[in-house]
């Protein structure tokens, strides 16, 4: 939910910060701040707003340092202001620390505290874990780093922390459980961040430090890794694939319009060494290693939120189509409070894009509890799902900065039609013909993807034809309908319109009397199974004088005459459907949000990784 970036060594931190946290922001920009520590002071600059608040601020004071630590903040205790900012100090102002995550016994930690004569500036459960690091040091006498281990045996919740020390000035302690904590390796130097990317330029060697563990950097030694237990652990430091332009907008105005356009390669990576058309083979890691678990399970249960909530949907519809295993969807966060039935013949799978996200790995822990296998679908490397799983697949879709979430949509459908593909094969379930058939279509998928994106100027017309609505009503079915609901969703989070996605035939039993002149309706109608039902909705619109925007494949000539705009997409089996109509949608809803002058790629109230529930 924030971001965290730190830095000791023998470069100026303050210049390396900065930078980082800007490469953050997408992770929470409620407030931002810095801590640099200057001839045994430490200096404490914190302000309200994005990261360029801080920086302005900032600019005339001193910031000589090699070390420092630094957050931007995505508030869940305590309102966003500048006493709230991290970083924050103990209450000899001797300790700073800085905080992603969220401490759920705060305040009974709070309340011990000021009983022992400590007072509190701000609201934030941050504050209070930097009191506690600086009571148990001065009343247990105990070293930073044990002080350290010994507050976090009290903690429950979660936490990714970098403290310093003002007398120590080249060390930094860092802690993690639940959320993230990378540890760039330099030559005499140490980076710590929330992801890789305010790392990647210094260096590609790093450390994903695991839940439970703490690490005491040092300027010029090797790392010392040891976990909650104080039992020594050996960092394992892998080599990063990322690299940095990838993370760049590359040409285009937003990182959202970068990874629309982004899908035909994302897709391609999300196939390489996975698809071997020649052979009709499919090669996913996870699903060979437990094939028989999957072969044999009573049912697989997908767990996610959001966007990636709409891509297990579509998963449902492509394993029970072909695979014929049941399938069930949840979402994450209702999941894991209703104590569902699960045992060790069923497959929990774990949808998500960053693989931070609090109600999915919470779900996740609750299943592996029961004895299901778990299997992970994520983009990040490394992310705290991703490692909590038995086995999974990543998505390879690359480093997707934007809040709301367009090429990992596309990936994660790739690797869902990959993995039913590939049970359907094992199980006999599918017939050779539509089999190859359809692993040849998918192979071609980037190519019509290419295609669909040629709409983008049509799009951006209709866009600003229907910027200033009230509401906007998605409809699709079948494979299709998992698709309306992330039109929907993508037009509401990035343009703040209201838009609700329904299954087409769900329309007359409600949300028909919402239908006017003033309401756009989406229609999905590709000429697919249920096209003549749903030509027979757009005509139950039209005849309450809706507004129609249908997408449909390219050539139709029924649509287009009742239709008030029709933009056509290249044809692909039912079963690839939705890689191909939801390319329309999301640039639909970047074209309206950019007229509505949102911040398309950090849009309000919103944060990347909802790493906290
Ligand atoms: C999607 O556009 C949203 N930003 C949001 O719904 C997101 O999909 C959701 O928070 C899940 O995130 P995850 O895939 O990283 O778990």
């Amino acid at each position: 939910m924030c971001g965290i970036v730190a830095y000791v060594g023998n470069k100026e931190a303050y210049p390396i910060i900065l930078k980082g946290l800007k490469r953050l922001e997408y992770r929470g920009y409620d407030s931002a701040g810095v801590a640099l520590l200057n001839q045994k002071e430490i200096l404490l600059y914190k302000k309200k707003g994005k990261v360029s608040k801080l920086e302005d601020y900032a600019a005339d004071k001193e910031k000589q340092s090699t070390i420092g630590i630094g957050h931007t903040r995505w508030a869940t205790h305590g309102p966003p202001n500048d006493v709230n900012a991290h970083p924050h100090l103990s209450g000899d102002g001797r300790y700073v620390i800085i905080h992603n995550g969220i401490i759920e016994n705060y305040d009974s930690l709070k309340k011990e505290l000021i009983n022992r004569g400590h007072e509190f500036k701000s609201d934030t459960d941050t504050e209070v874990l930097v009191h506690l690091i600086e009571d148990i040091c001065q009343n247990e006498s105990l070293s930073l780093e044990d002080a350290v281990r010994t507050a976090l045996n009290e903690v429950v919740g979660a936490y990714a922390i970098v403290v310093m020390d003002r007398e120590t000035p080249d060390q930094l302690i860092a802690a993690k459980n639940s959320s993230p904590l990378v540890i760039g390796v330099g030559d005499e130097d140490f980076y710590l961040a929330s992801d890789a990317t305010p790392i990647i330029e210094y260096t590609k060697n790093v450390v994903y430090l695991e839940d439970g563990q703490i690490a005491v950097l040092k300027k010029g030694e090797e790392i010392k890794l040891s976990n909650i237990q104080n039992q020594t652990v050996t960092p394992y430091i892998q080599e990063l694939e990322m690299n940095l332009e990838a993370i760049e907008k590359g040409g285009y105005e937003h990182f959202m319009l970068k990874e629309i356009y982004e899908q035909p390669q994302s897709i391609r990576n999300s196939t390489l060494g996975r698809l071997n058309l020649k052979n009709s083979l499919i090669t996913l890691g996870g699903i060979e290693e437990f094939e028989s678990k999957f072969l044999n399970a009573n049912r697989i249960i997908f767990v996610a939120c959001g966007t990636s909530w709409h891509s297990a949907l579509v998963g449902e519809y492509m394993i029970e189509d072909v695979a014929r295993i049941p399938v069930e969807v949840e979402y994450a966060s209702e999941f894991r409070y209703r104590n569902p039935i699960i045992n060790e013949k069923d497959i929990v799978i774990a949808i998500s894009q960053s693989g931070e996200t609090a109600d999915t790995l919470a779900a996740l822990e609750i299943a592996k509890k029961k004895g299901a296998t778990i299997y992970g679908i994520c983009n990040v490397v490394g992310s705290s799902i991703a490692r909590a799983t038995d086995a999974g697949s990543y998505t390879h879709a690359g480093p997707e900065i934007g809040v709301a979430s367009t090429k990992a949509f596309t990936a994660q459908i790739t690797i869902l039609a990959l993995m039913a593909l590939s049970l359907a094969n094992k199980k006999g379930s599918i017939a050779k013909s539509r089999y190859h058939n359809l692993l040849s279509q998918l192979n071609q998928i980037p190519e019509l993807v290419e295609k669909a994106l040629e709409t983008n100027d049509q799009v951006k017309y209709i866009a600003d034809l229907y910027q200033n609505a009230k509401n906007f009503l998605y409809l699709g079915r079948g494979y299709n309908f998992p698709v309306a609901l992330e039109g929907a969703l993508k037009l509401k989070e990035i343009s703040y319109i209201h838009a609700e996605g329904y299954p087409a035939a769900e329309m007359k039993h409600g949300p028909i009397a919402l239908i006017d002149e003033e309401m756009p309706v989406v229609a999905i109608a590709t000429r697919k199974g249920s096209y003549e039902k749903v030509v027979s909705n757009i005509q139950e619109v039209k005849a309450r004088d809706g507004k129609i925007i249908a997408i449909v494949t390219e050539g139709d000539t029924t649509v287009r005459e009742m239709a008030d705009h029709v933009i056509e997409i290249p044809e692909t089996d039912e079963f690839l459907d939705p890689l191909i109509t939801v390319i329309p949608l999301q640039l639909l809803s970047y074209h309206v949000a950019v007229m509505r002058d949102c911040n398309v790629d950090q849009p309000r109230n919103l944060a990347k990784s909802v790493t906290v529930e």
